[in-house]
């Protein structure tokens, strides 16, 4: 994580870390070492960067219109069990719609880090750090499956690890690295209606879900699995809740 909050973009609060090697503590403690994680196909990411940049805008309106839905956000947040002062990082941030609950969890004296590949996410993003005057987030423009962060509290995903090609390695590496490990995720176990309308969503965004033939639910079943299969071997307490019919699995997985 660059070290400067400005980043050399104006007002705008986001850093930038191109080749994902500038690893730092995200209490602001400077760069750690170096992580070894292999990159990420970078014709996917840009695939990725590509697609959520083009609907920044309107998956910022929708997602905050939608934002109270099932409690789903609030359920996350509560599952890191955060306490006040602690260091939060929030993988695939996107526009930031969980950052306001986050920030009230951490209060003034903790820290919130948004990771975000889209920089036109981010840009909404930094456009709420931005109004609501918070000088503890900040917002980071990286890889998640290449941590710019080297230690935190809590990290949170929110309907981002079926994005991933190997959800399994990335969630593994990111309970590695905080004590606390919550992520939400569509499962297509809910009723017959929720299936067909998630069944849709994956495939109008097949490239996204690398599922642009064959069976999309199929696949996303599989990532999702991939994820909670990583918070059962590498955390010790682990508790799940489903959300809105069924839909939105939460998993929550912390070291005691
Ligand atoms: C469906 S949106 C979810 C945004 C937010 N978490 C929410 O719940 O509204 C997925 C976000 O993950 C980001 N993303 C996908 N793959 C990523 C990666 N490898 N590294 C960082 N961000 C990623 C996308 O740019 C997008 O902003």
């Amino acid at each position: 994580m660059a070290e400067d909050p400005t980043g050399g973009r104006g007002r705008r609060l986001v850093t930038r870390d191109d080749d994902g090697a500038g690893t730092a503590a995200a209490d602001g403690s400077g760069p750690a070492a170096a992580d070894n994680v292999e990159a990420a196909d970078p014709r996917r990411l840009r695939r990725i960067r590509r697609g959520y940049d083009a609907w920044a805008r309107i998956y910022d309106w929708f997602a905050r219109a939608t934002a109270s839905v099932g409690g789903v956000r609030a359920a996350c947040v509560r599952a890191l069990d955060l306490a006040p002062g602690d260091t939060v990082v929030e993988f695939g941030c996107g526009p930031g719609v969980n950052l306001p609950v986050l920030r009230d969890a951490v209060g003034r004296g903790g820290r919130v880090v948004g990771v975000d590949v889209s920089p036109r996410m981010l840009d909404r993003a930094a456009g709420l750090v931005e109004r609501r005057g918070w000088g503890n987030v900040s917002l980071v423009e990286a890889d998640a499956e290449r941590p710019p962060v080297a230690a935190a509290d809590g990290v949170l995903a929110t309907f981002v690890t079926s994005l991933f090609a190997d959800p399994y390695r990335v969630v593994s590496r990111w309970c590695d690295l905080a004590d606390a490990v919550v992520v939400a995720a569509f499962v297509p176990e809910g009723n017959r209606a929720a299936n067909a309308a998630l069944r849709a969503f994956v495939r109008l965004n097949g490239r996204l879900f690398d599922a642009r033939s064959g069976d999309p639910l199929g696949r996303l079943t599989e990532r999702t699995a991939a994820a909670r299969r990583a918070l059962d071997d590498k955390t010790a307490v682990r508790e799940r809740e489903r959300r809105v019919f069924g839909t939105i699995a939460i998993e929550a997985g912390r070291d005691r």
